[in-house]
């Protein structure tokens, strides 16, 4: 894997805004900072090329993991706001939402983030209304073993299926109802799961808020269409199609979330536990 060193000079503007840990997951400012710099603006500008031209995703090393937890969440959220307009994660606007193993309540909708889960392979936000372009996790520390974040390349998936099983993504390419399963409140959000786009199909899947709309509309899934994301899930689970990524701390991670599916590895906390800090967006550069 290789990693996106932040040069040194693109540092000190990330470093101009600071937040404490008591700012609430919705009330993170959405514009940039205000002074950008030449290198920061370049470093933004590599990075937005290798999400939307080259292989998609992207390991950024702020070489800031010396700050305090503080300091390095508000040098994340300002390289994030200058690169890309902040999207909400949840109907409830949260932008900047914590990812690590809670006993805490949560949101119905966020479990999988606040819990050790592996497996469910997933597009992030296709709840929303508008689904973002592009997700972030940022490591604030990894666990004792394991908790990569995986990736897998939806058009490969995509490409390999067009040829074992073309009636069966001919189904993923018609829209499907999504919901959380979170009660009432929550409307059922309809859209393909391979949605053909001007050059490069958009994928967004997370199959239990599928599973969940067609309950929802008072409708099993037929067996064509449970198949169908039967062999779409063994295609997920391709070994040669996985890229494991652990985020360490001081590292972010950017994707091109209509293109990968992504979960993780198991892990285990014995000393040290998994945080990474999320966020959503649609990159801002021309
Ligand atoms: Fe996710």
């Amino acid at each position: 894997m290789t990693t996106y060193r932040l040069p040194t000079d693109a540092r000190p503007p990330l470093q101009l805004r600071t937040f404490t840990a008591d700012l609430a997951p919705d009330a993170w400012p959405p514009e940039p900072v205000g002074d950008s710099t030449p290198a920061l603006a370049a470093a933004c500008r590599e990075i937005t090329h290798e999400l939307r031209e080259g292989r998609g995703w992207t390991v950024v090393d702020t070489g800031l993991a010396d700050l305090t937890d503080d300091g390095l969440c508000s040098a994340t959220w300002n390289l994030f706001t200058a690169l890309c307009r902040p999207v909400p994660q949840y109907r409830t606007g949260e932008l900047l939402y914590p990812v690590e193993v809670s006993s805490a309540p949560t949101l119905g909708s966020s479990h999988y983030s606040s819990s050790s889960r592996t497996g469910g392979y997933h597009t992030d936000g296709t709840l929303l209304d508008v689904t973002p372009h592009v997700a972030m996790l940022a490591g604030l520390s990894t666990a004792d073993e394991g908790g990569e974040t995986v990736l897998v390349d939806g058009h490969a998936l995509v490409d390999r299926m067009e040829h074992t099983a073309p009636e069966l993504l001919g189904l993923l390419r018609s829209p499907h109802p999504f919901h959380s399963g979170d009660g009432d409140h929550d409307p059922v959000v309809e859209h393909e799961i391979v949605e053909a786009s001007a050059d490069r199909p958009r994928i967004r899947y997370l199959r239990r808020y599928i599973e969940q709309g067609h309950a929802r509309r008072g409708g099993e899934m037929d067996e064509k269409l449970t198949a169908a994301l039967d062999a779409w899930d063994e295609l997920i689970a391709a070994p040669e199609l996985r890229t494991p990524v652990l985020i360490r701390r001081g590292q972010i991670l950017f994707w091109d979330n209509f293109r990968f599916v992504h979960g993780r590895t198991p892990f285990v906390e014995r000393t040290a536990r998994r945080r990474l800090r999320r966020a959503y967006g649609v990159i801002t550069a021309p």
